[in-house]
């Protein structure tokens, strides 16, 4: 299984933490392939041969440069856009070697096992190149609906920060040539610029996309003002998405409270004290919320309890 993440400017502790997040429950060894400004690359390499040399072999990982494919006019990309924002559309052209990967922005937590996210590859039909969840759940009020001056897939939008690539299919497509032809359609329209252009290639070509569920990109606006979210309301959430800085400022008190309890356990410590119960206290003390439901990694720690008995008992 492959992740990938794109880091730059102070998210190296961010993005650390959710390397960890992914790797705790996980069941099948993970490659990280970490896109990083060379000034970061020393910091990752410190923290990850720990965890790669106490992981037996089911982590290792890859650092790289920004880097963009050869042969592709970029040029005026690189003008335009900050390097880091655009990494993402041209991974399928970088990683010619790699078949499948989840890209995820630095600000997302696993609240499940890596291989539960990984096996929504298996529902491809032949049509679809990559999964994303919908930006919004509340369609009056999605911000793609009431902002957005450019076209966008399906009602509420897209969001780019958890997205499922089948780089085989989408170099097929091709993808680079619907990047590079809707950047010069649109290129002064999109303010969120990646995201954007994905939600323009899928408004062209929905059969390609494979939907997931709001519980699979959960973030702060599913819980802000009433809870959008209704099916991680009820099975409890599979991937937080803490945008906007809620990690790291007190806005949404129970982002911070999971990513805390995640940044301050250490792999190898039991995750029914260390990490749920740590999480769980964390909440408790802010103030109540919609968004706190921590069902899934519940669930998912006892399951893996069960695996490793002895390792606890
Ligand atoms: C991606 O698509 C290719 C071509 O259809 C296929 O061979 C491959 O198995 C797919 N990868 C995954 C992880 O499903
Ligand atoms: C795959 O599913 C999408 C909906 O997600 C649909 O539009 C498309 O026609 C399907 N493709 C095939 C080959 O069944």
């Amino acid at each position: 299984m492959h992740l990938a993440v794109v880091a730059c400017g102070d998210r190296l502790e961010e993005t650390l933490v959710m390397i960890k997040s992914a790797l705790i429950l996980s069941r099948n060894a993970i490659k990280v392939h970490i896109f990083a400004e060379y000034d970061l690359h020393l910091g990752f390499k410190q923290q990850l041969d720990k965890w790669m040399a106490a992981s037996q072999g089911t982590f290792t990982y890859q650092l790289y440069p920004i880097t963009y494919p050869e042969n592709y006019n970029v040029e005026e990309w690189k003008k335009i856009f900050k390097p880091c924002a655009t990494q993402r559309l041209f991974l399928p052209y970088v990683m010619k070697d790699v078949d499948s990967l989840l890209y995820v922005d630095t600000d997302i937590l696993f609240m499940r096992p890596f291989d539960d996210i990984w096996s929504f590859f298996k529902e491809f039909n032949s049509s679809h190149i990559a999964a994303l969840a919908p930006d919004y759940m509340d369609g009056e009020a999605s911000w793609y609906k009431i902002v957005a001056v450019h076209t966008y897939y399906g009602r509420l939008g897209l969001n780019s920060g958890v997205m499922l690539m089948n780089l085989t299919r989408m170099r097929r497509f091709p993808w680079i040539e619907l990047v590079t032809k809707f950047y010069e359609v649109y290129k002064l329209n999109i303010p969120v610029g990646d995201q954007d252009i994905i939600n323009i290639i899928f408004h062209f070509h929905p059969d390609k996309l494979f939907e997931l569920t709001c519980d699979w990109n959960y973030r702060p606006d599913h819980c802000r003002f009433m809870s959008v979210c209704k099916v991680g309301e009820r099975e409890g959430i599979s991937v937080v998405h803490g945008n906007s800085g809620v990690y790291h400022n007190d806005k949404q008190p129970v982002f911070k409270a999971v990513y805390e309890a995640f940044r301050q356990y250490n792999i190898g410590d039991d995750p029914r004290t260390r990490l749920l119960q740590q999480m769980r206290e964390n909440i408790d003390k802010g103030p109540n919320s919609k968004c706190g439901n921590v069902k899934q990694i519940e669930k998912q720690i006892t399951v893996f309890e069960e695996r490793t008995k002895l390792t606890y008992s």
